[in-house]
């Protein structure tokens, strides 16, 4: 319990005027007694204060604590999707509903259309509504979008177009994809057991609305062919910003960060690294390193148990990502969180619309519960729900139900509504 400072020390120093005037007291024995009296009741009166001041320094800390975890009124903006979105999104909104009763919060939901579904609605990728309600709501939940109705229309209309345009709308310039290998999912590990040692517990830091998915592209033809190009451009400031976000997190974890970049060969990591290296001094407490990306790629099959925070540029971040994720078994498992830099945020699983097995009640809904789970965390301080949603997780996972893309030998097989329903039981 941490008390109110500055009732604690209004406090301390009126107890320590009690024990001066004791003391003087005791020096002026001999004074005649009205004066005597009457430094006795300051003396007791400092004393009692003193004591109330910091009893109260701390029932007030517990008050605001009260306050601060009951009655929270949020409103999140949901985008279900396509494909499975809008079954894995369904399976999580009934999670924070649960946590909602639990805890006395209320979450409003504001739906909006974004990727195929709005192309169809209203011919574009990204409403100008979806964008307006977003940036008025507390947070984002996302299911996925895409699909191959939508695979043939040109780059600038597909729906994923609409994904890029809202994370820069809403400046969210940090990505976060946490990669844990769960241990009762072990078996899913593509990876050998030696190699996996003591387990794998990594975050990826992805620079989110910079680089060469945010940079001028053309493609044009000279002499009868097409040649294409795309740029990567970083300033100093949108390096800084994601590189503190890493050194950040890094502090809450094992306090290690490798900045993961192509300094060997391009300009704009010679600047990231140069970046990165100076933001490293400002905390000397977080073990630092840089590492070619190539290397990186390498080493997360050859030696992941060595990563804790890794911070990287757009594009290498999308790769690393998917790599990571990969080597901790299944795609449907892993949440992400899309940070800028206020408390508003987008979450969302990082697997895609899963068009092969859409409509099916087949999905694994738990990367996107887990990404609620963040939204609670990094949106709304809601620690102790998070921490209630990830163990219940944890429950059903160890008492053997699995979605079908996680199924192993001995477990039982459960939908994607009921996997849902499971998690909802243990909260
Ligand atoms: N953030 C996004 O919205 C996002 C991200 C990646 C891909 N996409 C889009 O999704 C569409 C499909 O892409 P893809 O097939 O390359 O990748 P995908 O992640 O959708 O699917 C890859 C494989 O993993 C399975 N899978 C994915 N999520 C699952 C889950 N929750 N439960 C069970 N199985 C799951 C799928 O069935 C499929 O076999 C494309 O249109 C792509 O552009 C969207």
């Amino acid at each position: 319990m941490k008390p109110d400072k500055k009732r604690l020390w209004q406090g301390i120093l009126l107890v320590i005027l009690a024990i001066l005037l004791f003391f003087f007291l005791a020096v002026l024995e001999r004074v005649t007694s009205p004066l005597q009296k009457f430094l006795v009741y300051i003396l007791l009166l400092s004393l009692g204060g003193g004591i109330i001041a910091i009893v109260m320094s701390f029932a007030r800390d517990d008050a605001q604590k009260k306050e601060r975890k009951y009655n929270m009124q949020k409103t999140i903006a949901v985008i279900k999707g396509d494909g499975i979105g809008p079954e894995i999104v369904t399976e999580a909104m009934k999670v924070l509903d649960k946590v909602a009763e639990k805890y006395n919060h209320k979450f409003t939901y504001k739906e909006v259309l974004m990727g195929g579904c709005a192309i169809d609605a209203t011919g574009e990728p990204l409403p100008q509504q979806t964008i307006d309600i977003c940036q008025c709501s507390d947070s984002v939940l996302l299911g996925a979008v895409g699909g191959p109705k939508w695979d043939t229309l040109p780059g600038d209309r597909r729906p994923e177009k609409g994904l890029l345009g809202l994370r820069g709308a809403l400046g969210l310039f940090a990505n976060i994809r946490p990669s844990h290998l769960n241990p009762v999912l072990a078996d899913a590990c593509p990876l050998k057991n030696e190699i996996v040692g003591d387990g794998i517990d990594l975050m990826v830091v992805r620079e989110l609305i910079g680089g060469a998915y945010f940079g001028k592209r053309e493609t044009y033809v000279k002499d009868g062919e097409k040649i294409a190009y795309d740029t990567t451009k970083y300033s100093e400031s949108e390096v800084e910003r994601v590189a503190r976000v890493a050194f950040q997190m890094a502090r809450k974890r094992r306090s290690k960060v490798n900045s993961v970049d192509k300094a060997n060969v391009l300009d704009s990591s010679r600047l990231w690294r140069e970046v990165v290296e100076r933001v490293a001094k400002d905390y000397p407490d977080v073990e630092f390193s840089n590492m070619l990306v190539d290397n990186c790629a390498m080493q997360l099959v050859r030696n992941p148990g060595q990563f804790d925070v890794i911070v990287t540029e757009n594009l290498f971040g999308d790769i690393l990502t998917d790599e990571a994720s990969m080597i901790t078994g299944s795609i449907g498992m892993i949440p992400s969180a899309s940070l800028g830099s206020g408390k508003m945020g987008l979450y969302e699983p990082i697997h895609g619309s899963a068009p092969d097995i859409a409509g099916q009640n087949k999905a694994n809904p738990i990367a996107t519960i887990l990404s609620a789970a963040m939204m609670l965390r990094y949106s709304f301080d809601m620690d102790v729900e998070a921490k209630n949603v990830e163990d219940a997780v944890q429950k059903v996972l160890e008492a053997g139900y699995r979605t079908g893309d996680i199924m192993s030998e001995g477990c039982k097989q459960v939908s994607c509504q009921e996997m849902g329903d499971l998690i909802c039981q243990n909260i």
